[in-house]
């Protein structure tokens, strides 16, 4: 098993890519704590993990506090003495809208998650690894990197995601914690239900994959998984795409 004895905090572990990956952290051997805002989902994950024997505890996290982000890096320290993985995963998308009428405070919801929820993870996860070392790894999107129409937010803040990965593992390097970035593709999750119950817009958006297709959680946990473990030792500050090559060739 490739996390055994490892301590893991996931956030917006609920569902999706969090989801998938803290199954996989938990079957690799690691003791995973589902940080998630909701609660019945968070729950949900916990006792998949630990009726097929694997070690979860789901703790009530809303990202946009720092404090609650705290907490849940406290628990895993309380629990299990350390941590040594933390997933920024936790994200929400954006109502699509044109820059020009986007409010200033819809704007703000999508930096609170998918920015500040990352940021603060960095910040709690760096002070609890800063003795032994770790692994941070956070959810980005290929969207930091090419554009789409009427999401201002959603780009801004995954391209924020990207630098401060860069950045944090400039800080982290001399506490041997390697920060890495993940920028997924179009994945078959919560976050896109209103473009799949549009038979025709999912199926423009799929063509965007080279294969045509969506992919699935477990396509991201695989990565997320390896990027964990030690077979990426020398893996650092880079962000590794998991998209079947959608930002890779001219549409
Ligand atoms: N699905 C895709 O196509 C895709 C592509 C690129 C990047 N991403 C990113 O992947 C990440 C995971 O999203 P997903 O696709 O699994 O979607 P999802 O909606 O299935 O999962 C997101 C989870 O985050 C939780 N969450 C939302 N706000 C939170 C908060 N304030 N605090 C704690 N938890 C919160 C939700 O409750 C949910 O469980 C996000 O950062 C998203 O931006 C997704």
């Amino acid at each position: 098993m490739k996390l055994e004895h490892k301590v893991a905090v996931v956030t917006g572990a609920g569902s999706g890519i969090g989801r998938a990956t803290a199954i996989r952290f938990a079957a690799e051997g690691a003791s995973v704590i589902v940080a998630e805002l909701n609660e019945r989902s968070g729950k949900e994950t916990e006792e998949l993990i630990t009726e097929s024997g694997g070690k979860a505890t789901f703790v009530q996290t809303d990202v946009t506090s720092f404090d609650a982000v705290q907490n849940a890096v406290n628990v895993a320290v309380e629990q299990h003495g350390k941590l040594d993985i933390m997933f920024n995963n936790a994200g929400t998308g954006t109502k699509p809208t044109s820059v020009l009428d986007m409010s200033i405070e819809d704007y703000d919801k999508t930096i609170a998650v998918n920015q500040y929820g990352v940021f603060f993870g960095i910040k709690a996860a760096g002070n609890a690894m800063k003795e032994d070392g770790g692994v941070i790894i956070n959810t980005a999107s290929i969207y930091a990197f090419i554009a789409d129409r009427n999401r201002i937010s959603y780009h801004a803040s995954k391209g924020a995601v990207v630098s401060m990965t860069k950045s944090a593992a400039f800080d982290l390097a001399k506490y041997n914690i390697r920060v890495n970035a993940i920028a997924p593709g179009l994945i078959e999750t919560g976050i896109v239900t209103d473009w799949r119950n549009q038979p025709e817009v999912w199926e423009q958006i799929e063509r965007a994959q080279m294969r045509r297709k969506a992919g699935q959680p477990d396509d991201v946990a695989k990565l997320v998984t390896f990027l964990a473990s030690d077979d990426a030792s020398f893996l650092n500050a880079h962000v590794h795409y998991v998209d079947d090559g959608a930002a890779a060739f001219k549409r």
